[in-house]
């Protein structure tokens, strides 16, 4: 054992550093600065909290025609941000897809279920969480239904 292996002597003023207490702050830099490239954090993206989309288009917007949502299910449209769906024949809703968890954007519908991709929140057709990490349901999106299109509203 060497002379660094050793804890400071009392007095010893500035005290040096051990090896230990260098690999263990050397480990805990190496976690911090994974967490920072993989934007895994607690705090929920602004676009979460602001109501927003996260996506294009402003109102006046078409979505695409109401036969594109099926009944008793939904259809996400990506490039706006928004997923539409129809709980029943002719009950159409309107919902960001960024989820209220961390901000990813739901991609995924299956049967009357809206999945989150990064871990996993389900909502319902109604926007409210199903089943968590997301705490709460999506946020709504106005839409208005004409002539069998859809818009935002
Ligand atoms: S961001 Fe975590 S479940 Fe959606």
């Amino acid at each position: 054992m060497s002379d660094q292996d050793t804890e400071p002597t009392a007095g010893a003023y500035p005290a040096p550093l051990s090896r230990r207490a260098v690999v263990t702050g050397a480990g805990a830099a190496a976690i911090g600065a994974t967490l920072a490239v993989t934007g895994c954090s607690t705090t929920p993206r602004s676009a979460a909290g602001s109501g927003g989309t996260g996506g294009t288009g402003g109102a006046g917007t078409v979505l695409g025609p109401t036969a594109e949502v099926p009944v008793g299910s939904a259809k996400v449209y990506r490039t706006q941000g928004v997923v539409v769906t129809q709980a029943a024949a002719g009950e159409f809703a309107g919902f960001s897809t960024v989820c209220p968890h961390q901000g990813c954007k739901i991609n995924g519908v299956q049967g009357t279920s809206l999945i989150c991709p990064c871990h996993g929140s389900v909502f319902a057709l109604d926007g409210s969480v199903t089943s968590g990490p997301a705490a709460s349901g999506l946020a709504p999106q106005p839409i208005t239904v004409n002539d069998g299109e859809i818009s935002l509203a």
